[in-house]
This record gives C-alpha cells, sequence and structure tokens, in this order.
C-alpha cells in the first residue's frame, strides 16, 4: 500500500477494502456523517472527498469519484492497484429507458454498455464487456428484496455526455433492453477486471428519458436510503 497518489493523500488515514462511491464527494461526506461511526477523513486532494468509519462493526470506505468515465477511471484505478481496495461500488442516480421502469426504483447494474472509448485503451481485438461482479449482483438483488426494494438488474449505458444526447441514438441502447443511463460504470467495471478485482453500480431512477415526471425531495431521500442500505449491508 502506497503512502499516498497524485490524487488520493490518505495521510497516514486507513481506506477499507471496500470503498463506496457516489458521483458528488459532499455526498460522500453525507453519507460518512449520517451512515457511518467512528469516522476519519481520509482525503481532500481536488476536494474529492473520501472517509473511512465503520457501519455495523463493518470498516467501510467512501469517496466521491467525480462524473464521468475519465473521473472514476483515474479514483478507481489508484483505489485498486495503490491502496489494496477489493470492492468499489458505485452508488448513483440514472435516467430511465424502460417504460417498466419507474423513478425512484433501483437499478442493479449487471452489465455497463457504453459509447465510451475508454475500454478500447486495453486493446482487446473486439469488444470487452463490462460486467460487474457476480456475487455482488446476487447480494444486493437479495438485500433489495429483503427490504422490499423495487429493482431491475440488468445492463445500464454509461454515456460520456449528459447534454445534447440524441434522442434517436438513446432508443437504440433502449431496443436492446438496456435499463437506464449514468456516466460512469462501464469505466469502474473495466477498471475492476483490469486489476482483478470487484465492482457494483446501483442506482436509484432519479429522471425518466421517456416520460417527463418530476420528483419530490421526501420520495428522493426514501430510494437513496434503500440503496444506501444495500449497498451498505452488502459491503465486505
Ligand atoms: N443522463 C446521464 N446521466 C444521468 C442521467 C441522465 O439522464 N440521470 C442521472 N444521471
Amino acid at each position: 500500500m502506497t503512502q499516498g497518489t497524485a490524487h488520493i493523500q490518505p495521510n497516514g488515514a486507513k481506506i477499507a477494502k471496500t470503498v463506496l462511491m457516489p458521483g458528488d464527494p459532499l455526498r460522500a461526506k453525507f453519507i460518512a456523517e449520517n451512515f457511518l461511526e467512528d469516522v476519519v477523513q481520509f482525503n481532500e486532494v481536488r476536494n474529492m472527498l473520501g472517509y473511512t468509519g465503520t457501519y455495523k462493526g463493518k470498516e467501510v470506505s467512501v469517496m466521491g469519484s467525480g462524473m464521468g468515465i475519465a473521473s472514476i477511471g483515474i479514483y478507481s484505478y489508484e483505489l485498486y492497484n495503490f491502496f489494496d481496495v477489493e470492492t468499489i461500488i458505485r452508488i448513483g442516480s440514472c435516467g430511465a429507458m424502460q417504460e417498466n421502469i419507474n423513478l425512484y426504483d433501483i437499478i442493479i447494474a449487471q452489465g455497463a454498455s457504453t459509447n465510451s472509448k475508454y475500454v478500447d485503451q486495453f486493446n482487446v481485438p473486439g469488444y470487452f464487456a463490462p460486467i460487474a461482479d457476480f456475487q455482488l449482483v446476487a447480494d444486493a438483488k437479495n438485500k433489495a428484496d429483503e427490504i422490499g426494494a423495487t429493482t431491475h438488474v440488468g445492463n445500464i449505458f454509461s454515456s460520456d455526455i449528459f447534454y445534447n444526447a440524441d434522442t434517436e441514438v438513446t432508443s437504440k441502447w433502449a431496443r436492446l433492453g438496456v435499463l437506464g443511463v449514468e456516466m460512469e460504470s462501464a469505466g469502474l467495471y473495466v477498471n475492476a477486471a483490469a486489476a482483478g478485482k470487484k465492482a457494483l453500480g446501483i442506482f436509484t431512477v432519479s429522471d425518466h428519458l421517456l416520460r417527463d415526471e418530476a420528483t419530490t425531495a421526501e420520495e428522493r431521500q426514501n430510494s437513496f436510503t434503500q440503496m444506501m442500505e444495500i449497498a451498505l449491508e452488502i459491503a465486505e
């Protein structure tokens, strides 16, 4: 384990084997303050806040990933390869791409399709399919069923663009059964594969690409809490 990297400087603080990664570093702070005990901050480089604490006695870290594959690509690479992290669980929001998915449902990303060239850097002579760790998928689904959360398990679309997305293009992904769109998981999954480590993405549905639907703060909070409970319970 290294003392520090270009983007993560723990200054002696520990990083747990499992790291939960929301996109927003202030969300990481909120999670540390509201879901963990005995919290120690382990990173503030670029304000990408990271914390280690305990959940029901088990050590867990939480750190922001930033937005996009480029950003999560850097942080997940350093965590897996320089800090002995075994598992990264991305916790985020996504836009739903199927009619049978509703706002606040939870999506467990078994696979992550992408329009990003990130995966091409690994130079495989074909198309690598970025997938989540099977045990994490199974554990997340079981835990979600146990707490009564409405879940969908399948493919998500890790897009490099948030704005100016061509709706015709988006519908082509939807036609292949892709459940929702976010911006990081394919990069996380391929980094996990290259490092021989484990990854999973769990999402609350924050918006709908096929319907103009509004969200309330209270409902957002409920589904966020369900997603957090799933992630924290399956953390090893
Ligand atoms: N696009 C990309 N990322 C997202 C979206 C979206 O519509 N919603 C939540 N994350």
